[in-house]
């Protein structure tokens, strides 16, 4: 991997992170804080890649329509009339008003509140009232509305997660989700049920520190002591290019935890794509994904979508146990992320010093980062 570099656009120096020796130092505290690594992340890094952008479940219906904000462009999910979901820059053709800024069912056509052209959930530019003058349908001569659609942004769903590629030019999709579908051990989503989204609001840690915190294990005994009980040394490191995380296989799923159903006690896989994609698997029979949002060098917006992998129905009580599960959990993990950040402040934070049996897959998600702001 080449580290290009960065220090003429990025504040801060990263050859400390590019030397390390035998012994690794993570990235610098600039990558956490600064607004100039924020807007090459903004500009550079999520554009290209695959981002986890929404909840297929939550736009069932046709003309479902959902602003996202991708770096800084706002695009749109729809929901078409044919069941499949499209993405597109969030920019009216006329005058490029944003053309959706909420959540809502827009029927069959997406309308421009500014001077009512409407597009189709397909995308193709429908009506343009009065653009050539006096007559409802005149348009100006030269005009051609197919070459006026709205732009489309190309976009993936797998099972309940819709992605999005701004740039284009990403690797293929199936590639991208490859390595982690192969550590799926046989799960069948077709079998799959939703529990529930939980909303853990705005977390004051950058987005890197929620994904590095879920890709090592190194933590789980200390900050996790209530409400999981796995032993550091059953962790085996998944280090797979793109694909990072961590795994559990235990031989018995009824051994371990304090038998009473309110702790994490099972064979599980933690696995990341990069750059924000998070999948959790815990055996027998439940999975969940975090939906990480970036919206500020010290700011994500997270939820987190919580599945039964064998079909079950849980009842009110046990759906609402499990959440409350998952959110102490969560609050366990924002507790440290935002101490993190906190820490970056101090005058004599530096990138610190990785694990290199625990932590070489952070180290690996961090060269990553930095290989995608140096582009
Ligand atoms: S800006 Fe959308 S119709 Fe004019
Ligand atoms: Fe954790």
């Amino acid at each position: 991997m080449s580290l290009i570099a960065t220090d003429q656009t990025l504040s801060g120096s990263f050859d400390a992170f590019k030397e390390s020796g035998p012994l690794k130092t993570g990235l610098p505290p600039s990558a956490y804080t600064d607004e100039k690594f924020w807007e090459a992340e903004k500009a550079k890094l999520f554009p290209a890649s695959w981002v986890l952008v929404g909840f297929a479940h939550e736009m069932a219906k046709s003309g479902d329509t959902v602003p996202v904000t991708v770096g800084d462009s706002p695009l749109i999910l729809v929901r078409n009339q044919d069941g499949s979901i499209k993405a597109f820059h969030n920019v009216c053709r006329h005058r490029c008003l944003k053309l959706v800024d909420s959540p809502q069912n827009v029927g069959r056509l997406l309308k421009c509140p500014y001077h009512a052209w409407a597009y189709g959930l397909d995308g193709a530019l429908r009506s343009t009232p009065y653009f050539g003058g006096e007559e409802p349908n005149s348009v100006p001569e030269g005009f051609d509305p197919q070459e006026h659609g709205l732009k489309e942004v190309q976009c993936a769903v797998w099972y309940d997660w819709i992605f999005v590629n701004v740039s284009g030019d990403a690797q293929p999709f199936d590639e991208f989700v490859a390595p982690l579908k192969n550590r799926l051990d046989g799960l069948d989503f077709e079998k799959a049920k939703l529990v529930g989204v939980i909303d853990l609001g705005i977390v004051d840690t950058n987005w890197k520190f929620l994904m590095e915190n879920f890709i090592e294990p190194y933590h789980v005994q200390f900050v996790h002591s209530s409400t999981t009980d796995q032993p550091l040394i059953d962790h085996y490191i998944v280090d797979d290019g793109h694909c990072q995380g961590s795994a559990v296989d235990l031989d018995d799923e009824n051994e371990g935890g304090d038998g009473s159903g309110n702790t994490l006690a099972v064979s599980s896989r933690y696995l990341t794509l990069f750059p924000t994609f998070v999948f959790g698997r815990y055996f027998p029979d439940q999975m969940g994904v975090h939906l990480n949002i970036p919206v500020g060098p010290g700011k994500t917006l997270q939820r987190r979508a919580i599945y039964m992998t064998d079909g079950t129905e849980l009842d009110t009580e046990s759906a609402e146990k499990l959440k409350q599960l998952w959110i102490d959990v969560h609050k366990e993990d924002h507790e440290v992320c935002i101490r993190l950040q906190e820490g970056r402040k101090s005058t004599v934070a530096d990138g610190g010093v990785l694990s290199t049996h625990w932590e070489s897959s952070v180290r690996n998600f961090q060269e990553q980062v930095l290989e995608a702001v140096s582009k």
